[in-house]
């Protein structure tokens, strides 16, 4: 079936009547503790809208907690004062899979991911380090792991959080580490580029991404720095005399690249390249995450966000104007 209706085509008082993904599902009983309004987003690749759908019969509830895609109708009844629509929906009808085509669900990346693959081979052939270059191409010759990773997404939010997220993000952090080893002579440039193509291959199997992008149990379970571990760790396992203490530094730099216990990594960085590598993965997912913002406000009239919760902040979206203007403007001097 094909979409003729995306989130971004929605605005206050559009009327709703296209296929959507129901995410963040939640029934609330009112104070009268009989009547119960469901609470949920509307989503698709371009984005998600909250959506309420008032007074739902106490029978229906369980049918339409398990409902993934469905028929949305109603309309856009509110303009927050962020900027965000608040939809009020009339009647959602579940819609069969073969109805679909989940490329309309999936956010995908801008870039070529061919062609950022054949970035990351041209970086793998570059290693010249014997051991460490096996290790890469163990796993990136493996074709079904080379197209996991060409589709993974780096997150469910925050910073690349679509199709190809995972190379770009990873691409990201090995330029930012090149850059590094250019700066900083003493780092071992052959050590760092590996870890840096490595860091996060786990992702691969923390989210699901065939249909819409969501944590597996194994990535609620256990997070991507883990798995990541035990992909690791396999591999080495099967090749050859890898050397016990080069494994160790890839072990430990893998474990603490989220730099702090807080974040997940149960070492902090105590080698060079651990503390290199921490400081460029938190670079790229900063300043990814701050363009995504951007991005996301982009045609919003305000000077400000809304907050976001990861930064603890709202930022200051009229950078590009002021700057802008400055540019444009002939300098009075
Ligand atoms: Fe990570
Ligand atoms: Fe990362």
């Amino acid at each position: 079936m094909v979409k003729k209706q995306t989130v971004t085509d929605l605005n206050l008082n559009t009327r709703i009547n296209d296929i959507f993904f129901l995410k963040d599902v939640e029934f609330r009983v009112r104070r009268d503790k009989k009547t119960v309004d469901m609470f949920f987003k509307i989503a698709d690749k371009t984005g998600e809208i909250e959506a309420i759908n008032w007074d739902v019969p106490t029978d229906r509830v369980e049918e339409l907690g398990k409902i993934e895609f469905a028929r949305v109708q109603g309309h856009i009844t509110k303009k927050k004062s962020d900027g965000t629509l608040q939809a009020t929906i009339s009647s959602l009808i579940k819609t069969a899979p073969l109805d679909l085509d989940y490329s309309d669900y999936l956010p995908r990346s801008k870039e070529n991911l061919d062609e950022l693959m054949s970035r990351i081979f041209s970086k793998i052939n570059s290693i010249e380090n014997y051991h460490l270059k096996n290790l890469l191409r163990n796993f990136f010759d493996d074709q079904e792991f080379a197209e996991k990773f060409k589709r993974a997404p780096a997150a469910t939010k925050v910073h690349q959080p679509y199709i190809g997220g995972l190379v770009e993000h990873t691409l990201n952090v090995v330029e930012i580490c090149e850059t590094i080893c250019h700066i900083y002579q003493e780092l071992n440039r052959d050590f760092l580029i590996t870890m840096a193509i490595l860091h996060d291959i786990g992702k691969i199997r923390e989210y699901a991404y065939h249909k819409v992008i969501e944590h597996t149990d194994e990535g609620k379970l256990l997070g991507h720095i883990v798995i990541s571990l035990e992909m690791i760790d396999q591999k080495i396992r099967s090749m050859d005399n890898f050397p016990k203490d080069l494994e160790l530094m890839v072990k430990h730099t893998l474990l603490s690249h989220h730099g702090h216990f807080e974040f997940g990594s149960p070492k902090l960085p105590s080698i060079l390249a651990a503390i290199a590598l921490y400081y460029a993965d938190e670079m790229d997912a900063k300043v990814s995450g701050f363009i995504n913002i951007k991005a996301e406000n982009k045609g919003f009239k305000e000077k400000w966000s809304k907050w976001v919760w990861w930064l603890e902040r709202s930022i200051y979206l009229d950078e590009e104007a002021i700057l802008k203007n400055k540019i444009n403007k002939i300098d009075p001097v």
